[in-house]
C-alpha cells in the first residue's frame, strides 16, 4: 500500500475517538474520500460481508459522517434493547424533512412530540386494540382467497387490496374496497418512494450543506411532495370531518379518535392527518410480509406439506380456520417467523440516532452517531440460527412442541423506536397465510424464475408481479359455500 494511503487513513481513525477515550467500533479500510461504498441496492449484502469479516458491530465512513452497523444478535440486543432510549433519535434526513414538511413520523427526533405521537397511535394499535381487529380482517382477507379463485395470477393485486382495504377501515373508517390501482395509493407509493431515497447518506445537496434549506428556492420538487402529501392527508382528515358534522354512522376509527380527543394530545389539524396518514403507507410494509411468506412457501414444498398436516390434524377441511386457532397451530407460526427470518422484508431497518455516548464492550459510540441495527446480518447471526442460509422453521421449536420465547425477531425493529404496528401487522400476516395455505397448496413452477430476495425492501407496487400457482385443497363449490359465511360460520 502506497505510504501516501496511509497518512490518509491515520486521521481517520483519530477522528473516531470519542471523549471517554475509548475507539469507535472496527471500520473495514477504504481509501475512497467519500467513505465507504455501498451500493443503491442490497447494501445490507455487502454490510453482512464486513460484519463477518470486521466484528459484530463495525463504523462506517459518509463523508465525514460515521455510521454504526449493528449486526449480531447479542450486541442488538446490549445496544438498541438495553440502551434503547440512548439510540432513540433519528438522524437529521433535512432533505426528508423538507418533503415533509418536518410531519414524517419515522423521521421524528427524539422528544415530547414524538412521545405524543407513539402515545396516540398506541390507542389504536396496542395489542388490545389489535385483537379488537381480528373480526375486520377476517370479513376481508377471505376475499385474498375467493380473488384467487376468479382470478389466480394475481395474488399481489389480491394481497393490497386486502391490506388496504383493512387499514383504510381502520385510519379513515372507510367501509367500500380500496385498490392498489387508486390514485390515493399510487400517490402513496410515491411517498413512499421518495422517502426511502432521502434516507441514503447524502442523498440531496442540503444534506451535506445545511444551510441550503433557508433558500426559498431551493429543493421544489421536495417541496411539492410535501404539498401533495399535505393535500391527500387533509381530505381524507376532512371527509372524516364532514361525515361527523353530519351526524353519518361511520363507526370507530382512528382520525374519528383523533379529531374527538385532540385535547389529549395537542396536535394541529395537520399533525393529525399526518399522524393518520402513516397507517395508509405502513400497509405495505405488511403486504411485503406476507408475500415474502408466500415466497417461502412455494420454495420449501415439504415444510409446506408439514404445515398442512398440522391443519388437517387441528382443523380438519370441513371448517375454515380462524383466529382461535391460533395457538394450536406453531407450525405454522413457526414458518412464519423463519421465513421472515430467512428473507427480512426490511432488512435494514430504519437509521437510530445516539443521543448520548453509548459504551459497548471496549468501544464507544459517541452522542450523535448514526447507528442501524442490521436487521439481515442479525437475522443470519450463526450463535443464535444455527445454519443460518438453511430454511428451518423447527428452529422455532422447542422439544415440547411449543414456540420457543428465548428468541425473537428483529424484523419490526428495535428499542424505543420498533413498530407500532407490530400487533397488528403480525395478526394482518397470521392469518393471510393460515387462510390461504388451508385452501391452497403453493406450487413452484421451475420454469418461471425464482428471486427469493425480490420482496425484499422496496415497495408494494414496485416489485415484480409474482407467478403463483395454487392447486384447491377443498373442492370449490364447498370453499364457495364457506367463505361465504366466513367468519361468522367458520
Ligand atoms: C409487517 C409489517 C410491518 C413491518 C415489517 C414494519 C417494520 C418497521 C420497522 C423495521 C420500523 C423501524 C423501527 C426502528 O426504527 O427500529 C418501523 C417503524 C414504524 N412502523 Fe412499521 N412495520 C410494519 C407495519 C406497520 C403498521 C401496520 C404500522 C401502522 C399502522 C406501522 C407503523 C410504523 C411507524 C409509525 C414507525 C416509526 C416508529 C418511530 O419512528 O418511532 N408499521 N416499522
Amino acid at each position: 500500500m502506497p505510504a501516501s494511503l496511509h497518512i490518509r487513513v491515520q486521521p481517520m481513525v483519530y477522528l473516531f475517538k470519542s471523549a471517554s477515550n475509548l475507539p469507535l467500533p472496527s471500520s473495514p479500510p477504504t481509501w475512497r474520500l467519500g467513505g465507504h461504498f455501498l451500493p443503491h441496492r442490497k447494501p445490507f449484502l455487502v454490510i453482512a460481508r464486513w460484519i463477518d469479516e470486521y466484528g459484530p458491530v463495525i463504523t462506517i465512513r459518509s463523508g465525514f459522517e460515521k455510521i454504526v452497523y449493528i449486526g449480531r444478535y447479542k450486541a442488538a440486543v446490549d445496544i438498541m434493547e438495553h440502551q434503547g432510549k440512548s439510540v432513540a433519535d433519528r438522524p437529521p434526513w433535512i432533505s426528508l424533512g423538507i418533503a415533509s414538511g418536518g410531519m414524517g413520523f419515522g423521521s421524528a427526533p427524539f422528544g415530547d412530540r414524538l412521545n405524543r405521537m407513539r402515545r396516540a397511535l398506541h390507542s389504536h394499535l396496542q395489542p388490545k386494540a389489535a385483537e379488537a381487529y381480528q373480526p375486520l380482517q377476517m370479513s376481508h382477507v377471505k376475499n385474498i382467497v375467493i380473488g384467487i379463485l376468479d382470478d389466480p395470477h394475481n395474488l399481489q393485486r389480491h394481497v393490497v387490496t386486502y391490506a388496504a382495504t383493512t387499514i383504510m377501515k381502520v385510519a379513515y373508517g372507510k367501509n367500500t374496497p380500496t385498490f392498489a390501482t387508486d390514485p390515493e395509493m399510487v400517490e402513496v407509493n410515491q411517498f413512499l418512494k421518495m422517502a426511502r431515497a432521502l434516507q441514503r447518506p447524502g442523498a440531496y445537496l442540503v444534506d451535506s450543506i445545511p444551510w441550503l434549506k433557508y433558500f426559498p428556492w431551493y429543493g421544489p420538487d421536495l417541496k411539492l411532495n410535501f404539498e401533495r402529501s399535505k393535500k391527500l392527508h387533509t381530505s381524507d382528515l376532512n371527509r372524516v370531518k364532514e361525515q361527523m358534522r353530519n351526524n353519518e354512522d361511520i363507526g370507530p376509527s382512528f382520525t374519528k379518535y383523533m379529531l374527538e380527543n385532540s385535547h389529549l394530545y395537542g396536535f394541529t389539524e395537520t399533525e393529525m392527518a399526518f399522524l393518520a396518514g402513516v397507517f395508509l403507507q405502513a400497509g405495505s410494509q405488511t403486504v411485503r410480509c406476507y408475500l415474502v411468506v408466500s415466497e417461502d412457501i412455494r420454495m420449501f414444498p415439504e415444510e409446506q406439506a408439514k404445515v398442512q398436516a398440522e391443519f388437517d390434524a387441528i382443523i380438519g377441511r370441513h371448517r375454515a380456520p380462524t383466529f382461535a386457532d391460533q395457538n394450536s397451530l406453531p407450525r405454522l407460526q413457526a414458518f412464519i417467523s423463519e421465513a421472515l427470518r430467512w428473507r427480512p422484508p426490511v432488512p435494514d431497518a430504519l437509521a437510530h440516532r445516539t443521543i448520548k455516548d453509548v459504551i459497548w464492550e471496549n468501544y464507544c459510540i459517541p452522542a450523535g452517531t448514526t447507528v442501524y441495527g442490521n436487521v439481515w446480518s442479525i437475522s443470519q447471526d450463526p450463535d443464535v440460527f444455527p445454519e443460518p442460509d438453511a430454511f428451518k422453521p423447527q428452529r422455532w421449536i422447542d422439544g415440547q412442541g411449543n414456540l420457543r420465547d428465548d428468541i425473537k425477531l428483529f424484523v419490526f425493529g428495535f428499542g424505543r423506536r420498533v413498530c407500532p404496528g407490530q400487533h397488528v401487522a403480525n395478526r394482518s400476516v397470521f392469518i393471510t397465510a393460515l387462510l390461504v395455505l388451508w385452501v391452497f397448496r403453493l406450487i413452484l413452477d421451475p420454469t418461471k424464475p425464482l428471486e427469493d430476495m425480490g420482496f425484499m425492501g422496496g415497495s408494494m407496487l414496485d416489485s415484480r408481479p409474482c407467478e403463483f400457482e395454487f392447486e384447491k385443497r377443498i373442492p370449490e363449490k364447498e370453499l364457495r359455500r364457506m367463505m361465504q359465511g366466513y367468519p361468522e360460520v367458520a
